[in-house]
């Protein structure tokens, strides 16, 4: 029986522990010579965070570069296999990783987006100029009909991005009749005689998009009485009811926080509370900067900068959240992150502004961090979207006209597809700090390991990534409150190159492998370097 905690201090432990890590050293494929301290990862069953709202692993496809045209888009006329013009190769790729929402059109196309131009006859929609992405021609192809068929082919909600901007409560008000009404109006008729009789039924809607900067050069203040208005017209809310999205701060502007919140219950304007209109309140955060090499080419230290920034996200939410209990101290609104990942330079020789970058080991790394913290935070967020689906920021997929090639995070969400919908159980982890040197200058540490872990009905699913750049790692993991457990089984994503990246040339190069030979009480595992490590148990309790 495991069901007791095995203390360090129990002979009984020191020994089961040497055996688990000879079972492990003895079954591990390949195993990385270990040199570093045993690190512990300790479960605890009898302690549920609460359940990971599958939303936590949304996407966001804008008007962006080839993210929508070639990427998602490619025509029903294209000689690329096709279902109404969404590819059939991309749709049937996102469907493994399980895309519970996706965000559209924005991002900064969302503000500047009427949802009129992408409606009826595609030969009649009108050209217009994408102000933020190049200057160049949106011919509008790809609207409300599109993207919804897009989210139903790849079986995800659809997120809709309002524009408050350059729009009206009214444009958002005639948007949300067209797409949920079942009566006799003209909004739905109109949807009707464009091909879709039953109302769309969208749940997610954002009520603009980063209004301090693209979405309106906004303060605080400015944008939560446009909030308050916006809201009083989200009429036709689907039987589920809205989910409506505040636009929240970029990374750490916590006045941004303060501002809307202190005006949304009142305080500001001595107006009524009406924070019940808002369900979740939308930080972004991005990862990158010259500071962190390219996105193929950096140092050690570099590796280890941008992992660390990657991570600074935690504490920068927690205060957010720590602000936002102040005006709303039951917390009915939750935090939602629908911009994150890294934003490096652009592939050299493509758009600027098309934002097209590769994606490698490092950003795999990110993405596993980023994942177990919303895992660990999935009482306090509720959505979460990363930047972008295809070809743009950290995608999931890269096209060159009929090729695709999936990314390192791709791998990372299809590992990470058990977690959703679980429950997060609490996991402590005790390891060592990587000294590296920040910037170029600042000391700076990083955790060797770090994890999170949840439960679905008796499979305990435990997500570590070893963050070393040429170490092993060893890790115990120890399992409270559970009176049986068998292994299952050990998925790693690993490359004995930090840089490595899946190329048109070598699509294969970085991509999850089961670790095989498994013993059924396996405790010890020792991680290969800069990896993510997914662990299975079959547990009773
Ligand atoms: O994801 C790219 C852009 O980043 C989005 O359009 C905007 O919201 C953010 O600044």
């Amino acid at each position: 029986m495991l069901t007791q905690r095995l203390k360090d201090s129990n002979p009984l432990h020191t020994l089961l522990v040497a055996v688990f890590l000879s079972i492990a050293l003895l079954t591990q494929v390949a195993p990385a010579q270990s040199t570093s301290p045993m690190h512990t990862v300790v479960i605890h069953a009898d302690k549920k965070i609460g359940t990971i709202n599958p939303n936590i692993y949304g996407h966001f496809a804008e008007h962006l570069g080839h993210c929508i045209e070639e990427g998602i888009w490619v025509g029903p006329e294209s000689e690329i296999h096709n279902v109404r013009g969404i590819r059939t190769d991309v749709v049937e790729t996102l469907k493994k990783i399980k895309p519970p929402v996706i965000r559209w059109p924005g991002g900064c196309f969302a503000d500047s987006y009427h949802w009129q131009d992408g409606i009826g006859p595609r030969e009649n929609r009108p050209k217009r100029v994408n102000v933020h992405w190049g200057r160049v021609i949106e011919n509008n192809h790809f609207g409300t009909h599109e993207f919804i068929d897009f989210c139903r082919q790849v079986g995800a909600e659809p997120m809709i991005a309002a524009n408050v901007g350059s729009g009206t409560p009214q444009e958002m008000r005639d948007w949300l009749e067209y797409l949920n009404v079942s009566s006799d109006s003209t909004l739905a008729n109109l949807r009707a005689n464009n091909g879709h009789p039953e109302p769309f039924n969208v749940r997610y809607i954002c009520i603009g998009n980063e209004n301090w900067g693209c979405g309106g050069s906004m303060d605080p203040i400015h944008y939560a009485l446009l909030y308050r208005q916006f809201s009083e017209y989200c009429h036709f809310p689907p039987k589920e009811g809205f989910y409506r999205i505040a636009c929240g701060p970029s990374s750490a502007d916590y006045d941004w926080t303060r501002g809307f919140f202190k005006t949304m219950v009142g305080e500001e304007t001595k107006g009524r509370n009406r924070l019940g209109r808002v369900e979740a309140f939308d930080m972004h955060y991005y990862t990158g900067g010259k500071a962190y090499g390219t996105a193929t080419e950096y140092t050690t230290d570099e590796w280890y900068g941008l992992l660390a920034k990657g991570l600074g996200l935690e504490e920068i939410a927690l205060k957010h959240w720590e602000i936002m209990g102040q005006y709303d101290p039951g917390h009915s609104v939750k935090l939602a992150v629908c911009e994150w990942g890294a934003w490096h330079h652009v592939i050299p020789g493509t758009n600027p502004r098309f934002l097209r970058q590769q994606n490698t080991m490092r950003d795999a790394l990110l993405a596993a961090l980023t994942l177990n913290i919303f895992n660990r935070h999935c009482d306090k967020i509720g959505m979460a979207n990363i930047a972008q689906t295809i070809n743009v920021l950290q995608c999931m997929i890269l096209t060159k006209g009929a090729e695709m090639i999936t990314t390192p995070t791709y791998h990372v969400f299809e590992m990470y597809v058990p977690h959703q919908g679980a429950e997060a159980l609490q996991c402590d982890v005790t390891t060592t700090q990587i000294p590296f040197t920040d910037k170029g200058d600042t000391p700076n540490k990083l955790p060797h390991v770090a994890a999170s872990c949840s439960q679905n009905d008796d499979i305990l699913t435990i997500t570590v990534v070893n963050t070393h750049a040429g170490e092993s790692a060893t890790i115990e993991v120890d399992l409270l409150g559970v009176s049986k457990a068998d292994f299952k089984s050990w998925r790693t994503l690993k490359a004995s190159d930090i840089h490595a990246h899946n190329t048109f040339e070598n699509p294969e190069a970085v991509r999850p492998t089961e670790v095989s030979g498994t013993a059924s009480l396996m405790r010890a595992f020792v991680l290969p370097p800069a990896s993510v490590n997914v662990l299975t148990y079959s547990i009773k309790q």
